[in-house]
């Protein structure tokens, strides 16, 4: 696992975009895992600037979201869709055929979850998974208790995280007790994932994924046992990290071809 202090969400956001870019670059057929929410923004606005004024090429790219909330349809304001697409899709040249989220308006919710896993796998999986993570230790919409080797499923979000969420939503509009997530045991099968948590408000989270056991009570923690999985935090957000002079001699003293 690596873990990296970066003095603010803005450097750390560069350094996760870099990460993405070089790996496009590398793999122009790249299939990302993208995640909505505040802390993904910044590494958006950074793909797009890099995509307008540097070429990056998203044409033959593959994504797929990590969740959606279940009775949203493309065209509301607070879809995962509609965040996708403001944020990143429509500023690139990612093709829409190959841009995947789980559908907010599934009829048969297992048979759409099935068919969601299968188009990963049909992709030949997530090279990249990029995760926020919640105040209370989720990731997608994994909420505490989740099953360390779930897929994806519909989940019941707690109050806590719906009173996270409210702010996408308009003034006096509810927000969904139900979502489709992607697993902690699908998101444990890409083959890196970087993990972004910024503020104090994460602090916690933070420390309990990295420091702390591996439980179902923090699915974050289950990335212990991923092979490549990069914790990019703000001072803030590692205010309650035991070993963060440890990480940022770590950092500090990377040989020159680890940097990204
Ligand atoms: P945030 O949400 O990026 O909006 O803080 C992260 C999450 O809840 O997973």
């Amino acid at each position: 696992m690596e873990v990296i202090i970066n003095p603010t969400p803005e450097a750390a956001s560069q350094l996760a975009a870099r990460k993405i870019a070089a790996l496009v670059r590398a793999n122009p057929g790249s299939v990302l895992g993208l995640a909505t929410g505040g802390s993904p923004v910044a590494v958006y606005r950074e793909l797009i600037r890099m995509h307008q004024q540097e070429g990056l090429d998203f044409s033959r790219v593959t994504t797929f979201n990590l969740d959606e909330y279940l009775g949203l349809g493309p065209a509301h304001p607070a879809s995962y869709f509609n965040f996708m697409w403001t944020n990143l899709f429509q500023h690139i040249n990612v093709r829409p055929e190959r841009v995947h989220l789980p559908d907010g308006l599934a009829e048969n919710v297992p048979a759409s979850c099935l068919a969601y896993e299968n188009a990963i796998r049909e992709a030949g999986g997530i090279d990249l998974q990029l995760l926020g993570i919640g105040s209370d230790g989720h990731i997608a919409f994994n909420e505490p208790a989740s099953s360390l080797s779930s897929r994806t499923r519909i989940k019941t979000l707690t109050e806590r995280t719906r009173s996270d969420n409210a702010s996408f939503f308009g003034e006096g509009e509810e927000v969904p007790h139900h979502v489709i997530t992607m697993g902690v045991g699908t998101i444990m099968e890409a083959r890196e994932v970087v993990l972004l948590g910024f503020g104090k408000g994460k602090a916690d989270a933070m420390a309990a994924a990295i420091e702390g056991p591996v439980t179902q009570m923090v699915p974050a923690s289950a990335l212990q046992f991923h092979e490549r999985a990069c914790f990019l935090l703000d001072e803030a957000s590692s205010s309650k990290l035991q070993r963060g002079e440890y990480y940022r001699h770590v950092f500090a003293n990377k040989p020159a071809w680890q940097r990204v």
